[in-house]
């Protein structure tokens, strides 16, 4: 069944906007789940310019589906993430300037980096997925590294302006699918997905799960944020989605 694991970072950022409690991801992420959520996805940044080390640790405690960790290959949010023991870790780039991670990690460019940091999180019994571009070097690197899972950027598809340039960004995603799962890999996707474009990808029988934020928090803003994932789940196509 596709799962929908709900990124809860746009909570934080609004907390954070006033340095203070409210709103809070955590209790987001406890309704998100009761609306239907499969896992909840927080990126804890170098910068802490959103989610904060307490949100984890509290979701670490109260999570009761799956927590996703999204972090960068760095010695500190390893050992965050070797202490915490979130379900999975899912591996991205990260700069300081970007609004948002912008492409996906060069795998191929770090194997051993990357393949070791895989190791350690693995030996800590946590999964590991690695957010990559939807390339074949890349997919064949992440298989090499050791991943669980690659979880293919779809922002160029969701960027992609016009039918036809879209199509060839779903194709491109397609073959990436199929490329991973011939070397073992089990596949998610994410980035840029909305109510609009999200049906294409959820219909790819191989993907497992969706992450997705930005479009979610944006119509919880205006309807509540369990009616935007009830809405998010039908627009996955509820033979599939939980
Ligand atoms: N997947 C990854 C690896 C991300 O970094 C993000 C953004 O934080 C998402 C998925 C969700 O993207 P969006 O907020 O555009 O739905």
């Amino acid at each position: 069944m596709l799962g929908l694991c709900v990124n809860v970072d746009h909570i934080a950022t609004i907390r954070q906007s006033r340095r203070g409690v409210e709103p809070d991801p955590v209790q987001a992420a406890l309704l998100a789940e009761l609306a239907g959520a499969s896992g909840i996805t927080v990126h804890l940044r170098e910068d802490r310019r959103h989610i904060q080390d307490r949100d984890v640790e509290l979701l670490r405690r109260l999570v009761k589906t799956k927590l996703n960790l999204e972090m960068a290959v760095t010695e500190e949010m390893l050992q965050i993430a070797l202490t915490l023991k979130p379900e999975m870790a899912t591996l991205v780039p990260e700069r300081r300037e970007e609004l948002t991670t912008e492409g996906g990690l060069d795998v191929h460019g770090h194997v051993d980096e990357v393949s070791q940091a895989i190791g350690r999180l693995r030996e800590g019994g946590i999964a590991v997925s690695l957010f990559i571009d939807p390339e074949h070097h890349q997919v064949a690197a992440a298989a090499r590294a050791g991943a669980d899972f690659v979880e293919l950027h779809t922002g160029s598809y969701a960027e992609a302006k016009g039918r036809k340039a879209q199509e060839a960004e779903l194709t491109r995603l397609i073959q990436s699918v199929s490329a991973g799962r011939e070397l073992g890999l089990r596949i998610n996707a994410g980035h840029g997905l909305d109510y609009r474009n999200v049906g294409s990808i959820a219909a790819i029988p191989e993907v497992e799960e969706l992450s997705i934020g930005h479009s979610i928090i944006a119509r919880a803003v205006l309807v509540g944020l369990e009616r935007a994932i009830r809405e998010m789940l039908e627009a996955m196509g509820t033979d599939r989605a939980r």
